[in-house]
């Protein structure tokens, strides 16, 4: 059970998200939870605003650190309600560590996650310094974290023991063993004048498998050369780097 905590003001966006398909099932099926926390509700004026203009002058208003954390902390009292201690505190960002499915890993294993999505400008400094770890979904620019947020929810979330029909398909995918996945094919044999290859249709599951590995391999050479740096080649990889360059 992995429990998300997500600091948004737009919780029903998020939360309508997550009551659909794979994560509703989750959800449902008490495998996963999630709270929204709208920092608004920790707003002190009569307004409830919680963004203001930057100290310094410059565009843009940027978000105040007191309701920001104030709703951290509430995502600590629920979770230690249910006999949990802090979440991990993230803050989504584009100046945080780029996404990647081993932070990915890393981060399924904790009990408990608070997502903090900033909007307009960004947060102040001293509500960044209250999170435990930045992430950013990649090198551009969001109007908020929400996005970025449900993105780790879903990453995260199919990791979690029972969420996926077939935990198998988490072995075997693009990033799991640090290649993109091999090419699928499904019905029928042959669309549009293409083919599915011959292999596929054998029933010899030996030489099936044998051919995933090495159009995985060759797929990621093609497409993602940086992802091969550093890794150890076995003898059948060698001999289609060869055949490849
Ligand atoms: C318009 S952005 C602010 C960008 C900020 N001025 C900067 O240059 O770093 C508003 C919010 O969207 C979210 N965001 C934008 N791009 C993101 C990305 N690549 N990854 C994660 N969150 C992002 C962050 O929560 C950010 O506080």
């Amino acid at each position: 059970m992995i429990r998300y905590y997500v600091v948004t003001v737009f919780p029903e966006l998020v939360a309508r998200f997550c009551d659909e398909g794979l994560l509703g099932r989750a959800q449902r099926g008490s495998l996963v939870s999630l709270a929204t926390i709208n920092p608004r509700e920790f707003a002190h004026d009569k307004h409830r605003s919680i963004d203001d203009t930057p100290y310094g002058g410059g565009s843009g208003m940027v978000m105040q650190p007191g309701p920001l954390v104030e709703a951290m902390e509430r995502a600590d009292a629920l979770e230690a309600a249910q006999g949990g201690s802090r979440p991990t505190r993230v803050l989504l960002t584009p100046q945080g560590e780029p996404l990647t499915q081993a932070i990915v890993r890393a981060l399924a294993e904790r009990p408990a996650m608070t997502l903090v999505c900033g909007r307009y400008e960004g947060v102040d400094e001293r509500a960044r310094a209250e999170v435990d770890v930045e992430i950013s979904l990649g090198d551009f620019v969001l109007m908020g974290g929400e996005i970025a947020a449900l993105a780790l929810i879903e990453a995260t979330a199919r990791l979690a023991p029972g969420v996926l029909g077939n935990p198998e398909s988490v072995e075997e995918e693009s990033h799991a063993r640090g290649l993109l996945e091999y090419p699928h094919y499904t019905r029928p044999v042959e669309f549009r004048g293409r083919t599915v290859p011959d292999v596929l249709l054998s029933g010899d599951h030996a030489r099936i498998a044998r051919w995933r590995r090495r159009e995985a391999f060759l797929r990621t050479l093609r497409r993602r050369p940086d992802l091969l740096q550093g890794r150890e080649l076995s003898d059948e990889e060698r001999g289609w780097l060869e055949e490849g360059t």
